[in-house]
């Protein structure tokens, strides 16, 4: 058998086998301004975008994005250290390094790209990565990209994480702990600030993930330690969520961010941001320091929402769990009939029996389509 039927034959089983279980993804033509998208012609309230603050919709963010682009152009030509870099980095990076009270930041092409470019040149072989169960793909991937011994901690368990120091922390150089401050599929929040503590005693380094948290927890901050970042912390985030543009960042002192710029590959060997991208990034965050009107209008969205589903969250994110697939994708497609777009979150992006719609909410969505959407489900399951 040649090789090319040999793939093809892959192919076929790996995609059966995803029909079988439920699993097989495709992608779902849509028009969107906002929590309005249009789907075939018709339209439905998204529950999908983790556009929190609606920013990438807002009026100044676009007219600054739009005056970039006619004086800059679209695309940048090339990595950041080969091109040059564009002197709106420096601004956005000191802005994003000021609101985290961190000594550095580093702006990358998306989040996924901070976490992988921060843990591969961390990390080596001598060293340890301590991640929770429930860590977002992007750290399981950059933890299997290096040569590091990988551990699980069970999740926000401060017990599972110490019993692991206790038993492997002295047989490594290094040690990272990474979590995040508000976990992607759950909407929970990680107790970061024990998790530090814990890591001190350790001496191992936390990361924490903040692509949930700005623009939501805290007033807006994030995660935060109230005054600088702790010396063992090392913070990661996107530009694509609340500041509803594109990008990603690492925050760390400079010694870190001085060996990221010369070891990070996925800074070194990528195309950097298009200039209007960061611009509108740079504005968006402004107007998360300066109005904490938007910010206070999703707390009232997210207090609203709880009321009405009964469910509990500290952030923006509501999982609804069904456990089996199916059932998880039905009420989907129910929810689709009364114009409502809640997608069905399955393995592997969650662990196996605990398929569940995944409730993302904005400070733009109206209070009428919460209420709505909440007892639609509440009568599909009752
Ligand atoms: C926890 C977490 N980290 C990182 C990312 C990746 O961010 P980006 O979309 O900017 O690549 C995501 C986005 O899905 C996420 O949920």
């Amino acid at each position: 058998m040649s090789n090319s039927s040999d793939l093809k034959d892959k192919i076929n089983e790996v995609i059966q086998s995803l029909k079988v279980k439920n699993q097989y993804r495709t992608l779902t033509k849509i028009s969107s301004h906002g929590p309005t998208i249009s789907i075939d012609g018709k339209s439905y309230v998204s529950f999908a975008s983790n556009d929190y603050l609606g920013l990438s919709i807002d009026k100044e963010v676009i007219q600054q994005a739009q005056k970039i682009f006619l004086d800059f152009g679209i695309g940048s030509g090339s990595s950041r250290l080969v091109s040059g870099n564009h002197n709106l980095y420096e601004e956005l990076e000191s802005s994003i390094a000021n609101f985290k009270n961190s000594e550095g930041c580093l702006v990358f092409g998306s989040g996924y790209l901070a976490n992988l470019g921060l843990i591969q040149s961390l990390m080596g072989s001598d060293d340890l990565i301590l991640l929770d169960r429930l860590s977002h793909n992007s750290l399981f991937s950059a933890a299997k990209l290096t040569k590091s011994t990988l551990k699980i901690f069970e999740h926000n368990s401060l017990t599972s994480l110490s019993n692991r120091l206790e038993k492997y922390r002295k047989n490594y150089r290094n040690c990272l702990v990474v979590t995040e401050s508000v976990f992607s599929m759950d909407g929970d929040l990680s107790p970061y600030d024990h998790l530090q503590e814990i890591c001190r005693q350790y001496n191992a380094t936390l990361m924490i993930d903040d692509a949930h948290g700005l623009g939501v927890i805290n007033n807006g901050k994030g995660a935060s330690f109230g005054q600088a970042l702790p010396s063992n912390v090392i913070l990661t985030g996107t530009l694509s969520k609340a500041i509803g543009s594109y990008g990603g960042y690492v925050c760390a002192n400079t010694s870190v961010i001085d060996l990221l710029t010369n070891k990070a590959n996925t800074l070194i060997y990528s195309t950097s941001l298009p200039p209007f991208v960061i611009a509108a990034a740079n504005l968006s965050l402004k107007k998360i320091r300066e109005n904490v009107a938007i910010v206070k209008t999703l707390s009232e969205k997210i207090d609203l929402f709880k009321q009405s589903i009964g469910i509990d969250s500290d952030s923006a994110i509501f999982p609804f769990k069904f456990n089996d697939e199916q059932d998880a994708i039905n009420a989907s497609d129910h929810l689709k009939e009364y114009g409502f777009f809640v997608p069905a979150i399955r393995p592997p992006t969650v662990p196996k029996n605990s398929s569940r719609l995944r409730f993302s909410l904005s400070a733009i969505h109206d209070d009428h389509s919460l209420k709505r959407c909440a007892e639609v489900l509440l009568d599909y399951v009752s």
